[in-house]
């Protein structure tokens, strides 16, 4: 029996750290951060404020350079990064520097990963494409939300599936030997 409790607790505690790696980015953490960190100069697909429109910011951009330009926006530009150059010609405000941890930078690219190119304020049609616009947009990020929760109760599903399987496997081994 303690074998079996070892056994399961190794388990459980396997099945945490794959849980834990394979949660990247918490989108609804990084949407924190945006808000207090970013809105006073950027929007999604609202326009432009003293920096640009950041809608499908990472369509357009490496996740690599969105990261680092976060960081430090004033040393990319300096060492002759040419994205980075362009940009900082167009809106000629330095955007100050964030000292985010890791987990914090992955929370908020998360976020802006969550929002897709076409920014319904660019859009200059008809009222209903743009309504059609807004709703696809919606519907892409409610489907992001839904991966990412179907996901998870499939992970669990999964593990709690093979700790029984493994439960119950011990035991039939076990009354084989007693009756043997
Ligand atoms: C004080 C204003 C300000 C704040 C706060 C700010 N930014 Fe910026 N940001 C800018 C400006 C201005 C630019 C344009 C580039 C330049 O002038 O250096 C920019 C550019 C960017 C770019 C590059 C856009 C592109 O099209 O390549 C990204 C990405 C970005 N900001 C993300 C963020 C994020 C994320 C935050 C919050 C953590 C943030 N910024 C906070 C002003 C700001």
């Amino acid at each position: 029996m303690e074998r079996i409790v070892s056994i399961v607790m190794s388990l459980a505690v396997w099945g945490m750290v794959v849980y834990g790696n394979v949660q990247e980015g918490n989108v609804v953490a990084g949407e924190q951060i945006f808000k207090t960190r970013c809105t006073a100069c950027h929007t999604i697909g609202k326009g432009k404020l003293i920096g640009p429109d950041l809608a499908g910011i990472l369509d357009r951009r490496d996740q690599e350079w969105v990261a680092q330009f976060i960081r430090n926006s004033q040393e990319l530009i300096e060492s002759g990064d040419e994205q980075a150059k362009a940009i900082f010609e167009e809106f000629k405000v330095p955007m100050p520097p964030h000292d985010f941890s890791d987990q914090e930078m992955k929370d908020l690219l998360a976020f802006l990963a969550q929002h897709p190119t076409a920014s319904p304020a660019k859009v200059t049609t008809t009222p209903e494409t743009s309504v059609a616009v807004v709703e696809s947009a919606e519907n892409q990020a409610w489907r992001t939300t839904l991966k990412s929760t179907s996901f998870h109760i499939a992970f669990w599903v999964v593990t709690t599936v093979a700790v029984l399987a493994y439960f119950a496997l011990a035991f039939v081994i076990a009354g084989y030997s007693k009756e043997g």
